[in-house]
């Protein structure tokens, strides 16, 4: 059986990539720290599948990381490992630095000492629209210029940079994407969907940033995921491929979406209100992806409608009430990302 490493597969996104690998047959060895945003409830649909394995590592472990490598031999990694909330990385851009540059940086070295033998090995590279900053018109293509706005979003813009440098000295088997805003199961709630979706059935007023007009792109998690094995599958050396569903909304809209979802479900608390609170330092307004080229050469698009992607996801923390009890309270409710 062909094996493949998901690095950050505890998390949101490598958890829905690695059940949609073990799915298609592939051997999934899961190497993540385990922070805050992992989860093992996000893996337990597989956790005992005979083809997935769970590894403890910090991929700044490079000695570890090299058994591991040499080990398995996977024929790709798809790296997912990263400290991904904005709000942290405005209290504490440290720890993204860390694991979003240097972390990409060791593993990049490792990858490359590996691949110097294993010259099938494909690295995916998993990265985000934020890297080129505000888009108030027109949506960005993959050679406009990077403009992170947040630390988070430079220090994916910066390993971006690192792993293209890669593949042009050294040739290395690497491919960037950069996909908008995911939602969906697993999604630790200090991002805003599940945030607002805890809140509802907590009869809690919905905070929004500002008046709710920052737009964004929003693609149902296994849209991404199922372009990411495109990538895998077809995708060129040296190549960024955007990853949007070419669906942008405010947050005021996906807030109302998810009162009129709710409704229908359950019968909602007197609290369940939208409130209007600080802005965001820094945020950009909005956000929007060029998708085309994914489309015209790998032949993906996304496929799920956000009313539809909406009420799935809905559903599922509707009926995983004991995924939010695996989490701190705190690191639902507190406010982060605020500059005094
Ligand atoms: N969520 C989105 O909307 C979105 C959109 C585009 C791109 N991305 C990118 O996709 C990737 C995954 O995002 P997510 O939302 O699933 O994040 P997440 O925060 O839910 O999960 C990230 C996982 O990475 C692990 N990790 C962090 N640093 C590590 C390290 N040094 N070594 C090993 N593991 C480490 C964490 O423990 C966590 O389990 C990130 O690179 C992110 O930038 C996310």
């Amino acid at each position: 059986m062909k094996k493949i490493i998901v690095t950050g597969g505890l998390g949101f996104i490598g958890s829905n990539l690695a059940k949609l690998l073990i799915k298609k047959n592939y051997f999934v060895i899961n190497v993540d720290k385990v922070n805050y945003a992992s989860n093992f409830y996000n893996t337990r649909d597989f956790f005992n599948k005979k083809n997935y394995k769970f590894i403890k590592l910090d991929i700044n472990n490079r000695s570890k990381l090299r058994k591991v490598l040499n080990l398995h031999k996977p024929i790709a990694v798809f790296n997912l490992a990263a400290e991904t909330h904005v709000d942290r990385s405005i209290d504490g851009p440290a720890e993204f630095i860390k694991s979003n540059i240097v972390g990409v940086f060791n593993l990049l070295e490792e990858f490359r000492e590996f691949t110097k033998k294993n010259k099938k090995s494909k690295l995916i590279h998993i990265s985000t629209d934020e890297v080129y900053g505000d888009v108030l018109k027109g949506r960005s293509k993959e050679n406009d210029p990077y403009k992170p706005s947040s630390p988070y979003a430079a220090s994916k813009a910066s390993s971006d940079h690192l792993v293209y440098s890669y593949v042009r000295t050294f040739k290395l088997n690497a491919m960037i994407t950069n996909c908008s805003n995911n939602y969906g199961p697993h999604q630790h709630p200090e991002k805003l969907i599940p945030k607002l979706i805890y809140n509802i059935i907590k009869n809690k007023p919905l905070p929004l940033y500002g008046k709710g007009k920052n737009s964004r792109e929003w693609i149902f998690v296994d849209d991404h995921c199922e372009a990411l094995f495109k990538v895998f599958k077809n995708g060129a050396k040296g190549q960024f491929y955007n990853i949007g569903s070419n669906i942008n909304r405010s947050n005021l809209d996906i807030a109302k979406l998810l009162i009129n979802i709710a409704k229908k479900k359950t019968k909602l608390g007197k609290k369940v209100k939208i409130k209007f609170v600080k802005d965001r330092p820094g945020h950009d307004v909005r956000y929007a992806l060029d998708s085309k080229k994914i489309f015209k050469r790998l032949k993906w698009k996304s496929k799920i409608n956000l009313k539809k992607g909406l009420e799935n996801t809905f559903n599922w923390y509707f009926k995983n009430m004991k995924y939010y009890t695996t989490l701190k309270k705190k690191d639902i409710t507190r406010r982060l990302g605020v500059v005094k």
